[in-house]
């Protein structure tokens, strides 16, 4: 039997399958994130064999060091922008995540961003609880049709290739991406183009963005390149904040200068760059994309089998390195 520490409450799925191996669970009490002084104590209480962790955790060398004995590090989420990674390889911690189970959900909620932006659909709920709705008029709330489009993704890892899968085959669009390596599958399957960088932003019609947060892909979306785009295109972000520059495209949808936007993620969440929340062409929600019930309980059960075949002398599948 191992001492584990989790980092909030999730999902029970992994939690049941750590407790059936007989493991001793400590779950934080905290409804919220953890500051890293209050991880850190927490990590010292007991002499921690596993640790699942949450993508709002900073994990670096200083908490590591709390848990000497944590042998693994499970994240709860597929991105691990928030490990530091070579901390964890000195100390020869493993650190898995929970990668394929939200795919599907993830892309499913980019396609319903990129139809409720487009369609104006919160702007038009607003509207009529506001008690506007005056009757039937020709020109009301128009927003624009994706059928035909062209679809520029950034990133054609798996969440990105399915977001071109759903909207090729449910919505005729052509689709344009980049990636740091091209994709010849991905290619075939959806008619999908090679493009520069730069050409995405020229001449896709809706831009998704799917690449994880890196040193090199930090303001990938720049004020430099929201200026290539069309004054019709629309951005979406499910991945990770700070890959956009959330000023600079508050900027260019305070000017007009693109469509519209739908960002999921936020460059220094929960808090929102100055001027967003005053803009009508955005449409902001709260990092939900994989908040289905069925796909958080599979993220619960990825997490806590990880841990479950670590402390069982087994290499867990999802290791990131
Ligand atoms: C992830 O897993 O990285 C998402 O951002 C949350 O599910």
């Amino acid at each position: 039997m191992a001492q584990i520490f989790v980092t909030r409450q999730i999902p029970r799925p992994g939690l049941e399958l750590l407790e059936a191996a007989g493991h001793e669970l400590t779950i934080s009490e905290k409804d919220g994130v953890l500051t890293k002084e209050e991880l850190v104590t927490a990590l010292q209480e007991k002499e921690y064999e596993a640790v699942l962790c949450l993508l709002t955790d900073t994990i670096d060398g200083e908490v590591f060091d709390a848990a000497p004995k944590a042998k693994i590090f499970a994240n709860y989420a597929v991105g691990y922008n928030n490990i530091d990674l070579e901390a964890a390889k000195e100390r020869g911690v493993v650190i898995t995540n929970t990668p394929g189970v939200l795919t599907e959900t993830v892309a499913e909620y980019t396609v319903a961003l990129i139809l409720s932006v487009m369609h104006r659909i919160p702007e038009a709920d607003w509207f009529t609880r506001e008690g506007n709705y005056d009757g039937w008029a020709p020109e009301l709330l128009l927003g624009n049709n994706i059928r035909g489009k062209k679809l520029g993704i950034l990133g054609a890892g798996r969440i990105g290739q399915e977001v071109a899968k759903s909207l090729v085959n449910g919505f005729g669009m052509s689709v344009i991406y980049n990636d740091i390596k091209q994709n010849e599958a991905f290619e075939s399957e959806v008619g999908a183009e090679f493009k520069e960088l730069d050409e995405v932003f020229t001449e896709a019609d809706v831009i998704s963005v799917h690449v994880p947060l890196l040193e090199s892909t930090k303001h990938l979306v720049s004020a430099e390149r929201l200026a290539l785009m069309k004054e019709t295109a629309y951005i979406v972000n499910t991945s990770r904040g700070p890959v956009v520059d959330e000023s600079a495209l508050v900027e260019v949808l305070r000017a007009k200068k693109i469509r519209g936007a739908g960002l999921d993620v936020f460059e220094d969440e929960p808090a929102l760059a100055s001027g967003l929340i005053e803009l009508r062409n955005v449409v902001l929600t709260p990092h939900i994309a994989s908040a289905t019930e069925d796909t958080r309980g599979k993220m619960s059960e990825l997490a806590g089998q990880s841990i479950v075949d670590m402390l069982a002398g087994k290499t867990p599948e999802h290791v990131v390195e």
